[in-house]
């Protein structure tokens, strides 16, 4: 068995590797057709590929995205997809060289983070990635559900052509985007297979909320499965639903709620302080599953990233290990008034993928001592990083990519 190299893909090769990727996934290669979008989903010069001799095995890829963190600034995100080894070649160490090569090009990229979603979850926290965002699926018997009349409404609901679609919801979407802490720039790459696909060959829907001044401040993107009783009622499934705010959601929930022949709507993907139950006159309509597996990110510049979000408290020293990016490794001193590199002992000492549990505010370092991921040095410092990290709004991606 010789070993595996390495490289950066050109774009001469980035059908095979999808092509490849496809097969990992058990899903059909692109037709020609389906591979016009998806090519023009790939941006040049961050696809790698892992070869056995002249033959392609594995691949990743990445596109330049930036994440939201709390506070509201951007910082930027290589958004990891598409990630595949062939069958009769994985447990050789191909995604681990795969892995190792785009987050070392991440970083010359001067990317802060790298955030993936995850197919299973025991393959990435290796690689310094911790579940950053949770999610929650919404389902709701529609014929029980009515969103409460004092709910606040503004504007309108209107169905969107493809075209107005494209041309409209990308700047809306930019709009919306300091919103909420985990949100993530979707740049072109997005659209094209997100919306333009779906809605020319899958028969998706997209749908815009208006404000009273004509600005769309809110949209969803979904499809209506008839069941194969002709009896039983079709279920709607949304795959994107953003919203800036609070009367542009529930205007939207009543557009979903309101569209006849349909039993069920599902919600892939809400926040999980979405306040569905409270803003429906029959809350047990809705039931909420708790997704533990939203975004992943990994901090690929720590010290930058500490410093983009602010704090709250009184300050605490963490020891990070990074095997992977050793320039991360090292003792920070976190506080509200900044945070640097330091020699004082450590309060808390955790691994990279741990941080990024805790940066966006989804996980209490309480919790993660008692999970056994932190280790408390000092047995007062969890309660401080708590206060630290904690944000008012729970991180949400609500970007499948
Ligand atoms: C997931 C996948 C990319 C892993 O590739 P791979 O080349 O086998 O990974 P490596 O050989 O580098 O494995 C690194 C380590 O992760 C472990 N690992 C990797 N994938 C795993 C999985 N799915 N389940 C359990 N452990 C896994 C390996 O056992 C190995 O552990 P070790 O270092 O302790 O021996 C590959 O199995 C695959 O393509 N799966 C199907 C497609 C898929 O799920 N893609 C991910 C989309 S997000």
């Amino acid at each position: 068995v010789q070993p595996l190299t390495f490289r950066k893909l050109a774009d001469d090769e980035l059908r095979s590797a999808g092509d490849l990727f496809c097969q990992t996934v058990h899903s059909r290669p692109p037709s020609d057709e389906i591979w016009a979008y998806s090519r023009r989903s790939y941006q040049s010069d961050r696809t790698f590929g892992a070869f056995d001799g002249d033959t392609l095995v594995g691949t990743t890829y990445s596109w330049d995205s930036a994440l939201t963190v709390p506070g509201g600034r951007m910082l930027p995100m290589a958004a990891v997809t598409r990630v595949g080894v062939r069958t009769d070649h994985t447990r050789r160490g191909a995604l681990t060289g795969l892995m190792r090569r785009q987050l070392a090009s991440a970083a010359d990229a001067d990317m802060v983070f790298a955030g993936l979603l995850a197919s299973e979850p025991v393959i990435y926290g290796r690689f310094g990635f911790g579940i950053a965002t949770l999610s929650s699926i919404v389902r709701i018997r529609r014929p029980l559900a009515r969103v409460r009349p004092e709910a606040a409404t503004s504007g309108v609901v209107r169905l969107l052509s493809v075209e107005d679609a494209l041309a409209q919801l990308p700047k809306a979407y930019a709009a919306m985007l300091p919103g909420r802490p985990g949100m993530i720039d979707r740049s072109d790459v997005y659209w094209a297979l997100g919306y333009e696909r779906r809605m020319r060959g899958e028969d998706f829907f997209a749908a815009a909320h208006y404000t009273e001044s004509g600005v769309i401040d809110g949209c969803v993107l979904y499809d209506i499965n008839e069941p194969a009783d002709p009896l039983a009622g079709a279920t709607l499934s949304v795959v994107d639903f953003q919203a800036a705010n609070e009367a542009a959601t529930n205007d939207l929930w009543r557009f979903l709620l309101g569209v006849d022949l349909v039993d069920e709507v599902v919600v892939y993907g809400r926040p999980v302080d979405d306040p569905i139950q409270a803003l429906l006159v029959n809350g047990a309509a809705a039931r909420c599953d708790v997704r533990e597996d939203a975004l992943w990110i990994r901090l690929v510049d720590v010290p930058a990233a500490l410093a983009a979000r602010p704090y709250d408290g009184d300050p605490v020293v963490i020891e990070v290990r990074d095997p992977l990016l050793d320039t991360n490794s090292g003792r920070y001193r976190v506080s509200p008034h900044g945070t640097e590199r330091t020699e004082a002992a450590a309060e808390l000492t955790m691994d990279v993928d741990v941080l990024a549990m805790l940066y966006l505010g989804a996980w209490r370092a309480t919790d993660l001592v008692g999970a056994g991921r932190i280790t408390a040095v000092d047995p007062t410092a969890a309660a401080r990083a708590d206060r630290l990290f904690a944000h008012d709004r729970q991180p949400w991606s609500g970007t499948f990519f």
